[in-house]
């Protein structure tokens, strides 16, 4: 086979040695612009887990490569003048300049060519080759010129950073946080050989220019930074190599390959470097496009066997990255954190890294994080949280006025679709009794409207009719007799999403027949072919003001602990939330303020109705999910709201607003939102959205992201998962008497 790679990196020489390997009978030339020791930038990092990969794919090149790394174990974060230290990270660094010699001296040995000092311009000379890779980096030029078939997009970060280096031997991966005058700036430094380090300097865009960085040479670059980080480099001079400053550019591709031409590497995707891994994905993407030629003897066949299996894996670390970058973007917001535990929302921050995986590397780390953590708790909570040893965060309690929470488990409102005209039934005593039982600290009920017409379906719950009270009486009265979890009433009025079918029959479906009258705050459809709602006038509003406080007094007399109000997901608060379903003309529509105000007063009037110990939560989307809606700084505005209003705790949910909503789903995919009202508001959070794993529960609430776990369908798989939870941490919570047998049961599967 005639293989010419347009570009010399790690992706290009890489891909050479292993199909050479493979098949010394193949012709590969690679075109490489740049002499080798004249590459920018000075190390890169690999993890032990690279490494494995590297090793396996060819011992030769991983064995030259380990002779040169420098290999430490240790985290340092420097913060508000201390520094806290991790252990147990496993990482090497290596020189790229001592990388791409080692890739380019195997790669001649094995017989491919390698033509230094030729700049590609023109592909056309090359394409009559069986397979041209485009290995040619970020701004890579093979891609742009087949860009119609790649369809390639680049997000342009904007925090700045300069790869600068330096001879300070630093013993740890090493995070600086440092103000001046002008704003925070971050270093990332480690050693990558002996007496050489990597010290990437990064900094927010006002922050840069504010410094007059935009105008600075690398020369004025050096002195500035040399200046600010004076005592952090103990005398050592800091070295530039092609030391611009840029914005980081993600770059992503919607095919990686168009007839005989594949990209690989940076071409086809980059991953912020605080991540790390964007070498380690270019060599990874070599070893799997050499495996599926290896294995297809038809090249059509292996380049899509190679993009099916490496794709899913980038497109992982690609989302782990994103939010690292993001973390690093917005690292002013974290600056109030005690510095422990700032510095596990640091380590924790790509979501890859848990409080488990963090307590296998550090354990005395891990244990001080949740020692710092239940003492927290305990004042938070006015009670006694055991400290030696301490409970994982997840069973540490909270209070919200006077309801005290055993835990931070919170079982998330989920219809049921199974009453009839609004009176809950023994599935709802079931289904409600058995999650409490199963250990939550606090249970919510469906979403449970306040009038007739306001509910979602014909099958949905009420609060409504004088008969409600009892049959949500019975419930609690289970609830608080035989478990130790708290109950809530979600409240809400479905808006213009009412009169629709059950979630398994035609979700958000208007009724096959018996539709009732809807109304919203504009008269806008769900779908084009759904009812249109009704504008509500200063009747409508009054009277579901009204409804919702008499709903607040019946939740009172049925002995709720805590209500939500239902203002997320489109219904009829959030229709005047969000400006896609709020188009009103009047004082309540227009500024976000004039849309909250509605909201805000039925808040009011269900403040007023509803005893001051007891808390109230509002369920928010922070987002729509939709060009034109709303975006996550609303929400801190919406949070700040309703926070000076009396709000206890916000549910942040997001997304449902509108039927062509384009949500970006993942594990804790709207855990950000909540991080960010809780730090940016100032108030206390509960996070949902695909939560279902104990350390992941443990990782938010010791990181600072939330206050409370929302689980959902975690607890229809699992009733009993705070109870599972709470075995598998070592922190057993008491069967009921009436199971007492399971304390010595030991379960196989
Ligand atoms: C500040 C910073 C820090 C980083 N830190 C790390 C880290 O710690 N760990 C890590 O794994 N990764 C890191 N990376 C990322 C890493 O450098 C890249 O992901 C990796 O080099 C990608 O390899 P590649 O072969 O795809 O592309 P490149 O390494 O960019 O190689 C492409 C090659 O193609 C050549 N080329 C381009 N166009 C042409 C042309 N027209 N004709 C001929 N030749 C051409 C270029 O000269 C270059 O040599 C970092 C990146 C940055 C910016
Ligand atoms: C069957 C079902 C019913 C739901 N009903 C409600 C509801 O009544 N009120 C509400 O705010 N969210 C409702 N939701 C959304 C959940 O509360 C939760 O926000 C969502 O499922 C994401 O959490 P998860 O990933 O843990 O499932 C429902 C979800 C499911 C699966």
């Amino acid at each position: 086979m005639r293989i010419v790679s347009i570009g010399g990196g790690p992706a290009g020489l890489y891909f050479a040695i292993l199909m050479k390997k493979a098949d010394p009978a193949h012709d590969i030339t690679v075109l490489e612009r740049n002499r080798l020791d004249d590459t920018f930038g000075f190390g890169v990092v690999f993890s032990e887990a690279t490494q494995e990969n590297l090793e396996k794919a060819d011992p030769e090149t991983f064995d030259a490569m380990a002779r040169q790394s420098a290999r430490w174990d240790d985290i340092d974060i420097h913060y508000h003048g201390g520094v806290i230290s991790s252990t147990g990270h496993g990482f090497s660094g290596l020189s790229r300049r001592a990388m791409l010699e080692i890739l380019a001296r195997r790669a001649l040995a094995l017989g491919v060519t390698i033509e230094i000092g030729t700049d590609v311009q023109d592909l056309n000379p090359y394409l009559d080759a069986n397979l041209v890779l485009a290995a040619d980096g970020a701004n890579s030029i093979v891609r742009e010129r087949f860009a119609e078939h790649f369809r390639p997009s680049i997000d342009w970060r904007p925090n700045r950073f300069v790869w600068l280096g330096t001879t300070r031997p630093f013993p740890a991966f090493t995070f600086y946080f440092k103000r001046d005058r002008y704003g925070l700036w971050r270093v990332h430094a480690y050693q990558y050989e002996r007496g050489h380090s990597t010290f990437i300097v990064e900094a927010r865009e006002a922050t840069w220019r504010a410094a007059c960085l935009d105008r600075a040479t690398e020369h004025e670059t050096i002195a500035f930074c040399e200046e600010l980080f004076a005592e952090e480099l103990e005398g050592h001079r800091l070295q530039q190599n092609r030391s611009i400053w840029r914005g980081f550019g993600t770059v992503k591709n919607e095919r990686w390959h168009h007839r005989n031409v594949v990209l690989l590497g940076d071409a086809a995707h980059t991953a912020h470097f605080s991540v790390g891994s964007g070498t380690k994905l270019a060599m990874e993407d070599a070893i799997v496009l050499a495996r599926a030629i290896g294995q297809h003897p038809d090249l059509p066949e292996a380049l899509v066997a190679y993009e099916a299996e490496q794709r899913p894996a980038v497109e992982s670390l690609q989302r782990a990255a994103q939010v690292s970058l993001e973390y690093f973007e917005n690292t002013e917001r974290y600056m109030q954190l005690e510095p422990v535990q700032f510095a596990f929302n640091l380590l924790t921050r790509s979501l890859r890294i848990t409080h488990d995986n963090l307590k296998v590397r550090d354990p005395g780390f891990v244990a001080g994080v949740d020692r710092w953590f239940a003492g927290q708790a305990a004042t938070q909570a006015q009670t006694a949280v055991p400290l030696d040893p301490p409970p994982p965060p997840l069973f540490t309690p909270f209070r919200l006025r006077e309801l005290l929470l055993e835990n931070r488990a919170v079982v998330s409102p989920m219809c049921q679709y199974s009453a009839d005209d609004g009176t809950p039934n023994d599935w709802h005593l079931v289904h409600l009794g058995t999650r409490a039982i199963g250990g939550a600290g606090l249970v919510f009920t469906e979403m449970t409207d306040v009038t007739r017409e306001g509910r979602i379906s014909p099958g949905c719950t009420g609060m409504y009719k004088p008969e409600h009270v009892a049959a949500w009486q019975r419930i609690v009265d289970f609830v608080h007799t035989h478990s130790r979890a708290a109950i809530g009433l979600q409240l809400g009025h479905a808006g213009r999403k009412a009169s629709t079918q059950f979630l398994w029959q035609a979700d958000n479906e208007p009724l096959p027949d018996g539709n009732w009258p809807i109304m919203a705050a504009s008269p806008i459809p769900y779908y084009p072919h759904s009812q249109i709602p009704k504008e509500m006038d200063r009747q409508d509003m009054a009277e579901v003001r009204n409804a919702f406080a008499r709903a607040a007094r019946m939740a009172e007399d049925a002995g709720f602990d805590i209500l939500e109000l239902h203002f997320a997901h489109g219904y009829l608060l959030a229709s005047f939330i969000s400006p896609l379903t709020n188009q009103r003309r009047d004082e309540y529509g227009g500024a976000l303020a004039n849309r909250m105000r509605f909201p805000l007063e039925v808040f009011d009037a269900v403040r007023v109705a509803w005893p001051a110990a007891k808390p109230i939560s509002v369920r928010i989307s922070a987002v729509d999910w939709a060009p034109g809606g709303l975006e996550s700084p609303d929400a801190v505005e919406v949070a700040c709201a309703l926070r000076a209003h009396g709000c206890d705790i916000l549910d942040v949910s997001a997304g449902q607003t509108v039927a062509d909503q384009r949500p970006v789903y993942g594990r804790l995919f709207q855990t950000p939102f909540a991080d960010r009202i809780r730090h940016e508001a100032g108030m206390p959070v509960m996070t949902v959205g695909n939560i279902s794993s104990y350390t992941d529960v443990n990782t938010i609430l010791a990181a600072g992201r939330a206050d409370l776990c929302v689980l959902a369908r975690a607890h229809l798989w699992d009733p009993y998962w705070t109870r599972h939870a709470a075995r598998e941490l070592g922190w057993p919570v008491p069967w009921p008497d009436q199971y007492e047998t399971l304390d010595a049961y030991k379960p196989r599967f």
